[in-house]
């Protein structure tokens, strides 16, 4: 007897188009990545923002590069809608409205440093790739080295910001404490920037910044000679479960508990480690509780580097709990309740970022 078959369902070919169209949106995106890495680094934004609207022989003698080559990337600039093309006078302009995104370093939305960091993503590909099959973790440290500066760039102008104007005032009582002079920790630290920026702002306050990444500590110290804070920060390599100190009376931690393969361990013995009265700060990627509340642009670019980046270094970690990039807020007041902590609130948020205070 003949097996009873089910005939395909029959494609919808305006789906098939849509969906044709956006991924080649998508991988044009991916490839123009490339281009807006040379564009920075070369300063072709920074020229067209200052001296535009430019031709590409101009544009070519300003950053004293070859025009041949600079005229095809402001074509696929102009194709891309990052830059505008006028036909009559052959002139490509950096609008006004796209400078802070792509030419002004101070600016908080500055995405130069998050093309960077894609480019180490796709470095690290291959060693992903095989721990999808083998199931072990990929360290923060494993990493291909350029990652450590890119994540620094990006982070910077949001701290710049946000993070003395915005996120300590939105505290209980934490701005009085380190204008007084205050006992600071900043633990996963990095490169310290978020360090570094408190200590410029509150010179009566102590700071020291620990992480794990030995690499990162030494360009961290370098970092605080560089800003004259030397006297008041310091950066040792150091775990966030075994820092060593305590009586400290303000513990923040920067885009980097979800990192940790024992956030409960090291939100414990960050607990411990404050003053009674002392209090924690954490800043984590923008995120909402549930999954399909994060299917957008933003939860795009965090689930991605979740994938290559925050899971794999917490899969790398003793314990090992992989809570990603978008744990979201009542994952993470679990996280800090199981430690202890009484108290755990939303203080505020950005776009990007949530901003949690905890008290022991
Ligand atoms: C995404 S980076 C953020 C760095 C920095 N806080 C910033 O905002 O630029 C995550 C950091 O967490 C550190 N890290 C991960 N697990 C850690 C642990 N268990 N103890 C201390 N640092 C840790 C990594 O070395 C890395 O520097």
């Amino acid at each position: 007897m003949a097996a009873a078959t089910t005939a395909p369902a029959p494609l919808d070919e305006a789906k098939l188009n849509a969906f044709v169209g956006k991924m080649v949106g998508d991988v044009g995106a991916t490839l123009t990545g490339a281009l807006v890495i040379i564009g920075d680094r070369l300063g072709l934004y920074r020229a067209l923002a200052e001296q535009g609207p430019l031709t590409s022989e101009a544009l070519a003698q300003s950053t004293g590069t070859h025009e041949r080559y600079v005229r095809e990337w402001l074509a696929n600039q102009a194709a891309s809608g990052y830059l505008e093309y006028d036909p009559a006078t052959r002139q490509f302009t950096l609008p006004p409205e796209h400078q802070p995104v792509l030419a002004d370093e101070t600016s908080p939305v500055m995405l130069c440093g998050l093309y960077q960091i894609a480019q180490t993503l796709y470095a690290d590909e291959p060693a992903i790739t095989d721990a999808f099959k083998s199931g072990r973790g990929f360290g923060w440290h494993e990493h291909d080295s350029r990652l450590f500066a890119a994540t620094e760039r990006f982070f910077r102008p949001g701290y710049n910001a946000h993070l003395v104007a915005d996120w300590i005032p939105a505290l209980d009582g934490v701005e009085a404490k380190l204008r007084a002079g205050a006992s600071v920790a900043d633990v996963g630290c990095g490169l310290g920037t978020s360090t570094i920026v408190m200590a410029k702002a509150f010179p009566a306050s102590k700071f020291v910044g620990f992480d794990y990444h030995d690499g990162s500590i030494a360009a961290a110290r370098r970092s605080a000679e560089r800003a004259g804070v030397g006297d008041r920060v310091r950066f040792e390599v150091a775990s966030a479960q075994t820092f060593p100190g305590s009586g400290f009376d303000f513990i923040t931690c920067f885009d980097c508990v979800h990192d940790m393969g024992d956030p409960v361990g090291a939100a414990a013995h960050m607990r411990a480690a404050l003053k009674p009265d002392g209090t924690f700060m954490m800043v984590e990627p923008f995120a909402n509780d549930k999954l399909e509340d994060n299917l957008n642009p933003v939860g795009r670019v965090y689930y991605a580097a979740s994938t290559i980046l925050c899971t794999p270094s917490s899969l790398a970690q003793e314990v090992g709990l992989g809570l990603g990039a978008q744990a979201g807020e009542e994952r993470m007041r679990a996280v800090f309740t199981q430690a202890g902590f009484t108290q755990f609130r939303r203080a505020t948020e950005t776009p990007f970022n949530l901003v949690f205070e905890a008290r022991p």
